[in-house]
């Protein structure tokens, strides 16, 4: 390549960086859990020996499967971490530079689930350590509760952030969700928070937007819980860094959660 052809893209690729793009994607989200669509037209006829023909990709319900028995064979935190390290199902996690598992006390009464790890979380292989995650702080700090304190327990739907952030596909949520039930059910946490409209779908297969669902208690059941969990819906703190207007709403439920809290913590006290 010529040297000044080289120095132009160079250039160009410099623009790109100072526009934003720090990503190489394509412009319309490629769910690589699909099956392989059919040909249009035959491939060549190749003049060497026939052989087996090469498996065609994973379909999804396969990618779930995976994940499922995954999951399931889990039986700690630390187990399901490496399982999740492991599980090669999602392809977010070839894009992502750090799995995102939790953080806080894994004992801790309250659950807090978001969605996915952005920018900060993904270089510090942490959840909500960016601009919402400093609001998150700031919110339950205003209800006497700490992450640092052990007060709460924090992870999201999926443990890899998508790429550019964007919003994750139906696939990836699905083939996430196994290993997040499994998170709950080994957590045992008294109280789930959810955080935004991914993980209010994911766990509670709701159709109303967040706006609609939050603020209202809902009771999560499923595989390997002693009994179901009071579960609350909420906004996500991104949502209220672009909505202030919000806030008023999410302090409502916020208050709600340390009510519900107070209610069950002299019970945890004795037991
Ligand atoms: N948003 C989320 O949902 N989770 C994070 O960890 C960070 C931002």
């Amino acid at each position: 390549m010529e040297a000044a052809m080289r120095s132009e893209l160079k250039a160009a690729l410099a623009l790109q960086l100072a526009w934003g793009a720090d990503e190489a994607l394509e412009e319309t989200v490629q769910d690589r859990l699909a099956e392989a669509p059919p040909r249009l037209t035959e491939p060549p006829a190749r003049a060497v020996p026939a052989v087996a023909a090469p498996p065609v990709a994973a379909p999804a319900t396969g990618a779930v499967a995976r994940a499922e028995a995954a999951a399931e064979a889990a039986d700690s935190l630390a187990a399901l971490r490496a399982a999740l390290a492991a599980f090669d199902g999602c392809a977010l996690r070839d894009t992502a530079t750090h799995l995102v598992f939790a953080d806080g006390d894994p004992s801790a009464p309250v659950m807090l689930i978001g969605e996915g790890p952005g920018a900060e979380e993904d270089r510090e292989g942490l959840p909500f350590v960016g601009p919402s995650g400093r609001l998150l702080d700031r919110m339950l700090a205003s209800i006497g509760l700490s992450r640092k304190a052990g007060d709460v327990y924090i992870t999201n739907v999926l443990p890899w952030r998508p790429p550019g952030n964007r919003n994750p596909t139906d696939a990836e949520v699905a083939v996430c969700l196994p290993f997040l039930k499994r998170h709950i059910a080994l957590a045992r946490p008294k109280l789930i928070v959810l955080l935004g409209g991914v993980p209010a779908r994911g766990l509670l297969g709701a159709r109303e937007g967040i706006t609609r669902l939050r603020g209202r208690w809902r009771e999560l059941d499923g595989p390997g819980l002693d009994a179901p969990i009071p579960t609350l819906p909420t906004l996500h703190p991104a949502y209220l860094l672009r909505n202030p207007g919000a806030k008023r709403d999410a302090w409502n439920d916020l208050l709600a959660l340390r009510r519900r809290l107070d209610s069950i913590l002299p019970q945890m006290r004795q037991n």
